[in-house]
């Protein structure tokens, strides 16, 4: 007797009541790799925010780290972990040979980028054109993972140029799963190759949050991770209903002290700092190292630009923390003059001039 091709109308449709996420993931939570701004400075400034949060370097290209200066590209401070080093390249030699040096240096995980559209990173034949090629892909993953034991993760898009089919997706995540990657982090929306820059890249493609959500249905033994336009805690709470992990980028970035309720919202554990003062107060003491160990701090300063908005008084210490002109200044003195936001009668405008004034007299 053969069997029917289709169910019978009436027979019930099973759809798991509950996806099965895993809620102590160790990817429940992540910021986003981001060129030229999460580098060791910004991952320090977040990790004054969040213990638990997992962070993650900008992509260094395997050329860069091959030929290039490993411990400029590489070097971080342990109170970063858990922290993962971003690769870009498609050559499973070359991958295999930094993810051995991303072990060595100590980093929780190696992830491999698929979703890079820049044109620059497809002329390398690597980043978002990879997911046309899941094979070179798997075979990379495979030469990571032979390689280290630290987890070998993949970031990719959920299609490239017009493709919108979730089975391209499917596909990709199934072929690169075979070669043992565990772990996924999907950007849900296309990368368009051609006629977009990448921060367009970031923004006009259509976010499709619900196939990622698809991609856990299917794949229930993988982790993974959705990322893009993901801004409050409550659709961050949203998501890890359906998926084991969220990554969040830009909004992290603008608006740090989002982060400061993660650890308790998200992990159940305590929060690292209680007011904004007292990581204002902790940053400025790591400047202070630099600038005696000779580094520069205006650099690092950048990232935390953003830790006093919404509170009165933030575009004054925005403004005077980013003027150029103190730079050769210790960071702690200025810091004893600096604006204070939020403190009632704190100057409000820019005490620039003021505290010029004051370094000169
Ligand atoms: C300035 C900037 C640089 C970025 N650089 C990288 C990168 O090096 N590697 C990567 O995989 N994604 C990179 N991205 C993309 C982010 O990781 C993330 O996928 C994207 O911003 C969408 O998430 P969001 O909407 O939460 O920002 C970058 C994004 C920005 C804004």
């Amino acid at each position: 007797m053969s069997l029917p091709a289709t169910p019978p109308a009436t027979s019930p449709v099973t759809l798991p009541a509950v996806v099965p996420v895993d809620v102590a993931s160790p990817w429940r939570l992540s910021v986003a790799p981001m060129l030229d701004w999460t580098d060791r400075h910004c991952r320090h400034f977040h990790r004054l925010l969040t213990r638990q949060t997992r962070l993650y370097t900008e992509m260094v290209t395997t050329g860069a780290l091959l030929h290039g200066d490993v411990h400029r590209h590489l070097d971080f401070d342990g109170v970063e972990h858990p922290v993962a080093l971003q690769l870009g390249g498609s050559e499973p030699a070359d991958l295999a040979a930094c993810a051995r040096l991303a072990q060595r240096w100590g980093y929780d995980e190696v992830n491999l980028n698929c979703g890079c559209p820049s044109e620059r990173v497809q002329r390398g034949a690597f980043g978002a054109c990879l997911m046309a090629e899941p094979a070179l892909v798997a075979d990379g993953v495979k030469a990571m993972r032979d390689a280290v034991d630290i987890p070998v993760t993949v970031k990719h898009r959920i299609g490239i140029d017009r493709i919108e089919r979730y089975d391209f997706v499917r596909d990709f995540v199934g072929t690169v799963a075979e070669a043992g990657c565990e772990v996924f982090i999907v950007h849900a929306r296309n990368a368009w190759l051609q006629g977009l820059s990448p921060k367009e890249n970031r923004d006009i493609p259509p976010l499709r949050h619900e196939l990622v959500h698809q991609l856990k249905r299917d794949f229930p033994q993988l982790t993974l991770v959705i990322n893009g336009g993901i801004r409050s805690d409550d659709e961050i709470a949203h998501h890890l209903h359906h998926v084991d992990g969220v990554m969040v980028g830009r909004q992290a970035y603008h608006e740090p002290w989002q982060m400061a309720g993660w650890d308790a919202r998200f992990f159940g554990a305590a929060t690292p700092f209680e007011d904004r003062r007292a990581v204002e107060d902790a940053w400025i003491a790591y400047l202070q190292r630099g600038h005696e160990a000779g580094r520069p701090w205006t650099q690092a300063m950048r990232h935390a630009l953003g830790l006093w908005n919404g509170v009165a008084g933030a575009r004054a210490w925005r403004q005077f923390w980013s003027d150029a002109r103190q730079r050769e200044q210790a960071p702690d003195l200025l810091h004893a003059r600096a604006p204070r936001p939020g403190v009632a009668g704190a100057p409000q405008t820019n005490t620039l001039s003021q505290a010029a004034s004051d370094a000169r007299g």
